[in-house]
């Protein structure tokens, strides 16, 4: 049985600060250029973009010596955990992009360069698609973290305050779920070994 972690209490204020964080960012979006033209709305963008670029390093270089599923109570496919580590890895970049391309937007702004330049389209055209690709990963995490709460894995407790598990969920329904999903990983795994040798 593997050791069942939680994670640390600054590891859970770092994750929980940063939803929070997050959706205010989300929430108070900036939806033209032509609103930077307020200057105090301008300032407080650049200084708002800057924390979160420093939260979301800092949070990684803590969080980064944790392994994944830490928190697992049940023996975790190996593939499994480099694939959630994957997911991780590109919500860190996500949301690394986002204040660099918001803050990208700013300086091109404060030097005069409109809409109608190459390299401002480029940069709002990032922004949004860090926005978008955000959404979906948060969206797959959120569906990952409640599959992985029905199955009773101790994962959601390892980092969730609330509807925490008393261990793995005998539903035959369930079993058989992660019986298949046991299976696709294997398989996985004799997939690329053969095409190894
Ligand atoms: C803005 C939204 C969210 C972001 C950006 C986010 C990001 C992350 C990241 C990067 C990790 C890996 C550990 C770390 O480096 O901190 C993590 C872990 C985790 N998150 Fe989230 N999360 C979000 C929302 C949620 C929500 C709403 C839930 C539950 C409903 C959730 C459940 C979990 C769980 C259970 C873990 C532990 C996984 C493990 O131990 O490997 N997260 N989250
Ligand atoms: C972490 C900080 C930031 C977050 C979370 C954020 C979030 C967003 C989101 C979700 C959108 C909508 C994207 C879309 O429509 O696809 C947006 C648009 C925009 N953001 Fe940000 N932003 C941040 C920082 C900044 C900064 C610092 C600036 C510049 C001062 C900025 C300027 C803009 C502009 C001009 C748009 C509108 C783009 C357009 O005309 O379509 N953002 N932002």
């Amino acid at each position: 049985m593997p050791m069942a972690r939680n994670h640390t209490l600054l590891g859970k204020v770092f994750h929980w600060a940063f939803v929070l964080l997050y959706a205010y960012g989300i929430f108070k979006q900036i939806d033209d250029l032509s609103q930077l033209e307020d200057t105090a709305l301008l300032q407080f963008e650049i200084v708002f973009a800057s924390v979160f670029l420093l939260l979301v390093v800092i949070r990684y270089g803590y969080m980064r010596r944790f392994e994944t599923f830490q928190g697992s109570v049940v023996p975790v496919h190996r593939y499994h955990k480099r694939f959630a580590r994957l997911m991780h890895v590109a919500m860190y970049l996500c949301l690394v992009l986002l204040p660099v391309t918001g803050l990208a937007i700013a300086w091109l702004y404060t030097q005069g360069i409109g809409e109608e330049a190459l390299a401002m389209d480029v940069a709002i055209s990032l922004h949004g698609f860090a926005a978008d690709l955000s959404y979906a990963l948060i969206a797959i995490h959120v569906v990952a973290a409640l599959y992985s709460r029905i199955k009773g894995e101790g994962v959601w407790t390892s980092m969730v305050p609330v509807f925490t598990e008393s261990g793995p969920s005998t539903n035959e329904y369930v079993v058989k779920a992660a019986a298949l999903e046991h299976q696709a990983l294997e398989k996985v795994e004799a997939f690329i070994a053969s095409r190894k040798d």
